[in-house]
């Protein structure tokens, strides 16, 4: 059979026209996250080993925690760094609360002797060199959980208010140093970690978590409108409840457990009392561990398994590649 010259010519320019369709988003895929820069701030769920170097490697402790994480492998944004093929500035520190000058705070972050840099602190600490990241750098926020958990365990007399307006200038001191591009992750259902698990009643916990999120969306909106950035937030209490109505679905088989045993009643929702350090000696009170931590959420009674961490990541790349990728693309 003779193929009209013309028809051939047809096919291969509509071909070579799929093809260099299918190069050009490739690479506008790649364009947009090659050589993408990630700088996170937060606590112990983003710290990869700053706590620890600050500690000569003693918080967390060694043996059931890795290299100075909070969990048994690398977190969220280790595994997002390796996803979008990123480079990642890690800036968080385990125990952080979002602002160390809290009035009226009776708690000061500390461990040992060692006082941990606050959200806030870490930001401004950042700033001096911030010329020296690229305008499409994210800047990434996990913040808040501690100052939840010393509310609810010690009382702290400070608000979702007074947190997100913290978080709020953070964000605004760095958009008015160049800053163009935030990924705020709001907080998880706190009451539902294995910490509190004895505990009768947590709606004050629930409430004051809740409050919590809905500003943060209210305040990322507006941060958007009135400045030239780009924020959006991802939603792991969302995310968090999904998998814990169904997870067997997300590979848990046990998803209110911790995977560790903890050598003293830390669960025993009377016994919690922050300021008497057990949030640091959690983890010298490991002293056993479950054969199978991929099938658990909870590493210790307040941190997810680095299979939680992965999950994560991938939900939170999934996010930033699909619906976002395109007003991204206009800053
Ligand atoms: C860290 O450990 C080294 C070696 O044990 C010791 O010389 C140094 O004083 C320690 N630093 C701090 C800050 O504890
Ligand atoms: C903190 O410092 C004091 C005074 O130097 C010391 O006596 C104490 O043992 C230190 N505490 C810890 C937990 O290292
Ligand atoms: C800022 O840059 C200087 C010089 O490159 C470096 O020594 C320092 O560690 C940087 N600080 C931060 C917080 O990244
Ligand atoms: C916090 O307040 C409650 C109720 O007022 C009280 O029972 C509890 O002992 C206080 N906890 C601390 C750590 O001060
Ligand atoms: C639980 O605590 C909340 C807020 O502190 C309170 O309003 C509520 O009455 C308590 N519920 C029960 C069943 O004790
Ligand atoms: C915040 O916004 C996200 C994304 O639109 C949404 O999924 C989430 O339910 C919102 N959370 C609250 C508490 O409003
Ligand atoms: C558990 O804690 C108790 C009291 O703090 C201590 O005496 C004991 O040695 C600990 N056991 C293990 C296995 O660490
Ligand atoms: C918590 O521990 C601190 C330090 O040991 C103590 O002063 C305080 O009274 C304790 N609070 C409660 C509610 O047990």
């Amino acid at each position: 059979m003779k193929v009209p010259i013309s028809t051939l010519i047809v096919v291969l320019l509509v071909s070579g026209f799929i093809i260099a369709t299918v190069v050009s988003i490739f690479s506008l895929h790649k364009k947009n996250w090659l050589n993408f820069n990630i700088v996170a701030f937060g606590d112990s769920l983003t710290d990869n080993g700053n706590l620890w170097r600050m500690t000569n490697g003693t918080i967390p402790p060694g043996g059931y925690y890795f290299q100075g994480r909070w969990t048994n492998g690398f977190v969220w944004v280790e595994f997002l760094e390796s996803s979008l093929g990123a480079k990642l500035t890690n800036r968080a520190f385990g125990g952080a609360l979002t602002d160390n000058n809290f009035k009226n705070s009776k708690f000061q972050s500390s461990f040992a002797n060692y006082s941990v840099p606050s959200v806030k602190e870490q930001v401004e600490g950042i700033l001096p060199n911030i010329t020296k990241f690229p305008p499409q750098t994210t800047f990434t926020f996990w913040a808040g959980s501690n100052d939840y958990m010393r509310i609810f365990e010690n009382n702290l007399t400070i608000t979702p208010t007074d947190i997100i307006e913290s978080i709020q200038s953070s964000i605004s001191l760095l958009s008015s140093s160049g800053a163009r591009r935030f990924l705020l992750l709001n907080l998880p259902p706190i009451h539902r970690i294995p910490r509190y698990k004895s505990c009768r009643n947590l709606t004050l916990l629930q409430d004051l978590v809740q409050e919590h999120n809905t500003l943060l969306n209210e305040t990322i909106l507006s941060l958007s409108k009135s400045k030239r950035i780009y924020a959006e937030v991802f939603d792991v209490w969302g995310l968090t409840e999904r998998v814990l109505a169904d997870s067997q679905k997300f590979g848990f088989k046990n998803s209110v457990d911790s995977c560790s045993n903890l050598n003293n009643s830390v669960d025993s929702c009377s016994n919690l009392n922050f300021s008497k350090q057990e949030f640091y000696h959690m983890g010298a009170n490991i002293v056993k561990t479950c054969e199978n931590p991929d099938e658990y959420l909870w590493w210790d009674d307040a941190h997810p398994t680095t299979k939680a961490h992965e999950l994560f990541a991938k939900e939170i790349s999934t996010f930033l590649n699909n619906g976002q990728r395109k007003r991204l693309d206009n800053i």
